[in-house]
């Protein structure tokens, strides 16, 4: 007897879990008992396959700062589709986006184009070997930088720094050239690259810890970083996929006022459509091909149609930037002090934290600084949460690494919410 499906999203994960492994296209996005199946989104909201809306904290993992189906984005991607998706020849809309990228973060003298964060990460690793011309990375338990060898790596056992491979399939090889340090930990971080010195081509680090946080860095944390990693001459990349635009429009090393010698860029740069960038001194930048000898390439990067999206959202980004990451800033302390208002009040152990509009919720933590998170790791469910007096609007989305409060939305906190 056939069993009774209760919903065409539960109908749908059975049908694509025959097909693609796990039933979607990135693990993150898997839950239990099955993931929601959307079928459109505009602004804070999306409305799944089954006709339920529901409220969006998770933003496509921090992507989209102006909510789903920017009208300015929208208009300028149909605009590039109608002139054609893909030439193989560069553009002007290129250079354009170059310049911008780089007047808005200035770290970033010379720039390119990939088509996500992964990539730019990976060839900005390269880039930094070769320029070095050492082999080892150091990079931050805890902090992800995309889904390739060198950095699918995590902290060994005890006090070693040396990584192990975080995903089968990673050669102990490349494994053992990735050092990793302690988040936070001056100290250790400080021996590392001193202990290195001759074979550490690159740290790479999320100048606020955001997919186990958002942790932000302690005063003088990034500040001892930048200065010996300079001293030994060893590349310092910010990876800024999440907080590039999103805690400034320059980036977390406007906002802590650091200036790493590479950056790596992702996620809002393209207003929802994929690209990616990485970019930084010039003398590091001039080693790429055709200019040097480091090979990169891609036959989608730079796509016109990404480019037009990753131009309109800066340019408006640009336009009220001014206004608009104030009110991100107060907006998203608005919304963690309501929700640790919540928590005292209903005398659960947690505590939130945060940085502009980026927060998560962490359990029994006696101080989010040094820490490994101990947060809701294993609970995957879509936390729903009703706003008390329209019991069919349905908010806030399984618990990813990291929330971000969606634009324009009109939340009311404190009595009007309760945890199913
Ligand atoms: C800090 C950071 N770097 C790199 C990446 C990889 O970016 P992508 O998923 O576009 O490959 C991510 C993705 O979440 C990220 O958060």
């Amino acid at each position: 007897m056939a069993t009774k499906l209760a919903s065409k999203s539960e109908y749908l994960y059975k049908r694509a879990r025959e097909l693609i492994p796990g039933g979607v296209n990135s693990p993150v996005r898997y839950y239990s008992p099955y993931p929601l199946f959307v079928a459109s989104a505009k602004g804070s909201r999306f409305r799944t396959v089954d006709g339920e809306e529901f409220l969006d904290y998770c933003m496509a993992y921090g992507a989209l700062l102006d909510g789903h189906a920017y009208e300015e984005v929208v208009e300028a991607v149909q605009k590039a589709l109608a002139r054609g998706s893909l030439y193989g020849q560069p553009t002007e809309m290129e250079v354009e986006l170059a310049s911008l990228i780089s007047s808005l973060v200035p770290s970033m003298e010379m720039v390119r184009l990939v088509n996500s964060g992964t990539e730019a990460t990976m060839h900005s690793l390269r880039l930094a070997r070769a320029f070095t011309g050492r082999q080892k990375i150091l990079k931050f338990e805890g902090g992800y930088h995309g889904a390739h060898e060198s950095v699918l790596v995590k902290a060994g056992s005890g006090a070693s720094s040396l990584g192990i491979p975080n995903s089968e399939g990673i050669p102990n090889n490349v494994a053992k050239d990735t050092l990793v340090a302690k988040f936070n930990d001056e100290e250790m971080s400080d021996r590392i690259i001193k202990d290195h010195t001759h074979e550490l081509a690159a740290v790479i680090i999320e100048p606020v810890m955001g997919n186990m946080g958002p942790i932000l860095p302690r005063p003088g944390f990034l500040e001892t970083l930048r200065k010996t990693t300079q001293e030994n001459g060893v590349v310092l990349i910010f990876d800024e996929v999440i907080t590039g635009f999103r805690v400034a429009l320059g980036g977390a090393q406007e906002y802590f006022r650091i200036r790493p010698d590479m950056t790596v860029l992702g996620k809002i740069l393209g207003g929802g459509l994929p690209i990616g960038a990485f970019g930084g001194r010039r003398e590091i930048m001039e080693k790429l091909a055709p200019l040097g000898g480091v090979y990169q390439a891609g036959t989608y990067s730079g796509n016109p149609v990404s480019v037009a999206a990753s131009l309109a959202t800066l340019q408006s980004l640009k336009r009220r930037g001014g206004q608009l990451y104030p009110k991100l800033e107060k907006s998203g302390e608005e919304m963690r002090r309501a929700i640790n208002d919540l928590i005292r009040s209903a005398k659960v152990a947690a505590q939130v934290n945060g940085l502009s509009s980026m927060f998560q919720i962490f359990l029994i933590v006696p101080e989010v600084g040094k820490i490994r998170r101990r947060n809701a790791e294993g609970d995957k469910r879509p936390h729903k949460v009703r706003e008390s007096g329209s019991p069919s609007k349905r908010v806030v989305i399984h618990v990813p690494n990291l929330l971000h409060r969606p634009p324009r939305h009109r939340l009311r906190l404190g009595e009007n919410i309760r945890y199913n």
